[in-house]
């Protein structure tokens, strides 16, 4: 498509990210303002916002404290370089989320993105391993149907074969657990599936294969979002934990999403009672409204590193950005805010209303599946024969027209509101989708 240059508003230059371009570009569904539960569109319509953005704005949208944190901090100090030199706001944001995050993760090292978070803790986990002697280490596991960012470390351990296959050869000596999507056992689950828990013994088998002196990860989300909404099932994250221990492999969990409140806990690995020994986040950090990751840490794994003359650089990592003092303002700020509304207890308490909500659905036209879990939930759809992920991208375009944002991937309709978000509110979210689904051929 030739650019028009002399029509201001040509939407051709921007090549859109994960959209369809041509079907955007021919409709465009334009935001331009945003507050609270809603985001404005520009043709002056109200959309609920179902999925609070993209699983980032947990305590909604233009709350006045992180726009005031983000407004001063750029007037006082607008960008301190990231190497060698420091600032207080981004040492008190690290802080701040330690206070928060499970007992034994202790430091945190701040990237831009979801995707970044993943490669560092990557790379945190191999030179961890060198640094204390194991350099033969090099091995990644990752999961199938696992999603953790675009980079080359994330998409090699990711599992989404769409995002896999068009991108050449990836990391080598990566390996993958089966996903633990198990619809004929687990159908119309709320919470934790019963079936699947010995999925993860597949670790020894792999173990048994490669060696664990050769293992120095697993990566997996505790709740695995953009394939589908796969909750773990009883009793895995625990045999995890168990078998990387035995075998002094690195646990990561990705709670990309999971992470600032979106189960009822700050993070999933408190609401399962399962610590890993690192962690990577994003998205809920600043509320999704200034680019901004953390990977967490255990002492264990930073103060390998903690070695050598002291004026040598320890890790030879970082990003421009890293800790940026904008950024660092709006992650302090979105944390006094869920603290100040009790943003993750009230997540806790409405739960049980979404998830009876989402499960009144069971049996509308085209669901096969829902699944559930704090204020997550995922509605499976029976995909059309011979155009898979065409029922769900119609049920996205028909609830956007009737002022219901929601959000799908593969033939799963995906739904994260904000911890904000009403009883009446919900009750629109879920009945606009039942319209919606009861319409769709
Ligand atoms: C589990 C998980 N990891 C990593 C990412 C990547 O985050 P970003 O898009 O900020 O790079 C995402 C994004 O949705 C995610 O869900």
């Amino acid at each position: 498509m030739a650019l028009d240059r002399k029509t201001p508003n040509d939407l051709a230059a921007f090549w859109m990210p994960f959209t369809a371009n041509r079907q955007f570009k021919a409709a465009p569904r334009l935001f331009v303002g945003a507050k609270d539960m809603h985001y404005t569109t520009h043709d002056g319509r109200q959309v609920l916002d179902g999925t609070a953005g993209l699983w980032c704005c947990n305590a909604g949208h233009c709350r006045p404290k992180i726009t005031e944190a983000i407004q001063k901090q750029a007037a006082e100090l607008d960008y301190a370089p990231a190497f060698q030199m420091g600032h207080p706001a981004a040492f008190e944001l690290a802080n701040r989320v330690i206070d928060i995050a499970p007992d034994g993760m202790e430091h945190v090292f701040f990237t831009n993105s979801g995707s970044e978070s993943v490669e560092t803790a990557l790379k945190i986990a191999l030179a961890y391993h060198r640094a204390r002697g194991e350099g033969s280490r090099t091995r990644l596991i990752g999961r199938e149907r696992g999603y953790h960012g675009v980079n080359f470390g994330g998409i090699s351990v990711g599992g989404i074969v769409t995002n896999r296959k068009n991108f050449g050869t990836l990391l080598a000596g990566v390996d993958h657990l089966p996903h633990t999507h198990l619809p004929d056992e687990n159908r119309w689950t709320r919470g934790q599936p019963e079936h699947g828990a010995n999925l993860a013994d597949d670790l020894e088998r792999l173990v048994a294969l490669h060696g664990a002196d050769t293992i120095a990860a697993v990566i997996v989300e505790p709740i695995a979002g953009s394939t589908g909404v796969i909750m773990p099932p009883k009793g895995y994250l625990e045999k995890l934990r168990a078998i990387t221990r035995k075998h002094g492999i690195l646990l990561i969990f990705d709670e990309v999403i999971t992470g600032f409140g979106r189960t009822g806990a700050a993070f999933a690995s408190q609401f399962y009672g399962v610590t890993p020994d690192m962690m990577t986040t994003a998205k809920g950090l600043t509320n999704g409204v200034i680019p901004m990751g953390a990977v967490l840490t255990t002492a264990e794994v930073h103060d390998a590193f903690m070695d050598g003359p002291e004026h040598m650089i320890e890790l030879f990592h970082g990003y421009t950005y890293s800790g940026n003092p904008i950024a660092s303002a709006a992650g302090i700020a979105t944390l006094d805010t869920y603290k100040e509304e009790g943003l993750f207890e009230r997540c806790a308490e409405i739960a049980p209303y979404w998830a009876d909500a989402l499960h009144s659905l069971k049996g509308t036209r085209h669901v096969i599946d829902i699944r559930n879990e704090g204020l997550i939930g995922a509605i499976e759809l029976e995909p059309i024969a011979e155009a898979p992920t065409k029922r769900a991208f119609s049920a996205f375009l028909a609830a956007y027209e009737k002022g219901v944002l929601i959000r799908t991937t593969g033939d799963i309709i995906a739904m994260s509101p904000p911890l904000i978000i009403e009883k009446d509110q919900i009750d629109q979210l879920i009945g606009t989708v039942r319209e919606v689904l009861e319409s769709l051929d």
